[in-house]
């Protein structure tokens, strides 16, 4: 996704000239300027045609900014707002900032590059959380709805320009793996690599060839030379998953590539230079770890340069419809339907869960909703939720719960093994045909997958 140089600008305040100051400035920029004197108008002219972002006053005759800037919240979530306060109003400002708009600049506004400078950042996140037409893959977009994760998603904006080292935490399915790529995307290196390694999936000894390659011979089966993961992200971005689950030795060997920006292959000695962006990710605590003696505390500050936390679902509940919706947009374009739309009864019920499994669970939850409603409504009554996970899985089962989930409407219809292998394609989707991943998510070894999928004829 490239950076864009131009948007439509809503320019709202009642002095002429702060109007045609921001009007001069933006078009410089190439940007396209409407400017009004009053809220009342902002409202009007936005309703009529779209802006990219709309720089508000606060205090203004007929309808004042705060309002003007609610009301766009709610009807036009992805509009960016840039507001302008008084001098010294910081009350006001943090108001505003609370109801997720970009930024704030202080009057009188006298520098026309700061005035660009916001614009573009403003721009550069509404990139970030836009789902551009040709991609339904929501894999390399996001979609936020809570005003609480305004400050995160500023974060990602800012920090995918800059070639920072990012910490991804939280817990398992909050989207820790869809940010990275979406890092990656809006970033200068778009165009380069985007290489990802899961350490919780993989041998040590496997990992450390998959990481850094090796040279022919290094070892018995080693016939040629091969390159590792991280010399194929040269130039690019990559990621390195469950970062938590790497043990000592690699530790040390991690932390002198992100030193040193250069490694041997494995049996090697020449020296391979390295330019890449590094983004981690983990469910784990590092930091309880560090303190434990579990993560070397030298590698943790190498890796949390910038640490950004993405909360579990239900400490974000704003976000639980409008993803539900995002996802079941993307989930009937991959099944080549229309939409459905969810019901008000629907959307409440998924407000109250709490997703113990997060995004994930609410698309797995949603996925299903949409093969039992036949209509284009999915109501509250197709809403078939996982157990609590108690039990373990037998070796060789699918777990249980993976099939519970669908409930005994489903398993009246379709019969066990259709659940099985139902619940095997969605799991290969959900990690994008990593077989090693799924039999992991499935709990189930390579060897059993690899026979199920024979078994079931899934290519
Ligand atoms: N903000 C979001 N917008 C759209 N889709 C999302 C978002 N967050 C997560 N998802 C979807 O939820 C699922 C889980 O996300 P992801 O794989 O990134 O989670 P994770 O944090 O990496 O999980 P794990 O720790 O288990 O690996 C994916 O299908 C992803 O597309
Ligand atoms: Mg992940």
């Amino acid at each position: 996704m490239r950076e864009r140089r131009s948007g439509r600008v809503l320019v709202a305040d009642d002095e002429e000239g702060v109007r045609s100051f921001l009007a001069e400035s933006l078009e410089r920029d190439d940007h396209e300027v409407v400017a009004v004197a009053d809220g009342a108008a902002a409202l009007a002219a936005a309703r009529e045609e779209p802006f990219d972002v709309v720089i508000t006053d606060l205090k203004m005759p007929k309808l004042d900014g705060m309002s003007v800037v609610r009301t766009l919240r709610t009807e036009q979530p992805d509009v960016e707002l840039i507001v302008l306060t008084a001098f010294g109003d910081v009350s006001t400002a943090v108001e505003a900032m609370k109801l997720g708009v970009f930024d704030y600049l202080q009057k009188p506004v006298s520098s026309p590059a700061a005035v660009r400078e916001l614009v573009k950042g403003a721009l550069g996140r509404r990139d970030l959380l836009a789902v551009p037409a040709d991609a339904p893959a929501v894999r390399s977009t996001l979609t936020f709805g809570a005003p609480s994760m305004a400050p995160v998603v500023a974060a990602l904006a800012k920090v995918a320009k800059s070639g920072a080292t990012v910490l991804l935490q939280g817990e398992s399915g909050t989207g820790k793996e869809v940010a990275a790529r979406a890092l990656h995307d809006t970033s200068p290196r778009a165009d380069k690599p985007f290489v990802a390694i899961n350490c919780a999936v993989l041998t040590e000894h496997l990992l450390e060839s998959e990481l850094f390659g090796h040279e022919k011979g290094a070892f018995t089966g080693a016939h040629a030379q091969r390159r590792g993961r991280i010399e194929l992200a040269d130039g690019g971005t990559f990621f390195l998953d469950e970062v938590g689950e790497l043990k000592a030795s690699l530790q040390a060997k991690l932390l002198r590539v992100l030193e040193e920006r250069s490694f041997e292959r494995l049996g090697g000695s020449q020296l391979v230079e390295v330019d890449v962006r590094w983004v981690a990710a983990t469910h784990r605590d590092l930091r309880a770890m560090v303190r434990e003696g579990t993560f070397r505390e030298d590698l943790y500050h190498r890796l949390a340069v910038f640490p950004i936390r993405l909360p579990p679902l239900r400490e974000r509940r704003e976000d639980i419809v409008p993803l539900a919706r995002a996802l079941v947009a993307d989930l009937a374009h991959a099944a080549g339907r229309a939409p459905p739309r969810l019901d008000a009864a629907l959307e409440a019920r998924l407000r109250e869960e709490t997703w113990p499994g997060n995004v994930r669970e609410l698309r797995n939850a949603l996925e299903r909703a949409m093969i039992l409603a036949d209509g284009d409504v999915l109501g509250s009554e197709h809403l078939w939720l996982e157990p609590p996970s108690t039990d373990v899985a037998p070796p060789g089962e699918v777990r249980a719960g993976a099939i519970d989930a669908a409930g005994p409407a489903a398993v009246k219809g379709g019969s066990l093994a259709d659940l099985e292998r139902q619940t095997i394609e969605s799991t290969l989707r959900e990690v994008d045909g990593n077989r090693r991943a799924a039999a992991a998510k499935l709990g189930i070894g390579l060897r059993t997958l690899y026979d199920k999928l024979k078994k079931y004829g899934i290519r």
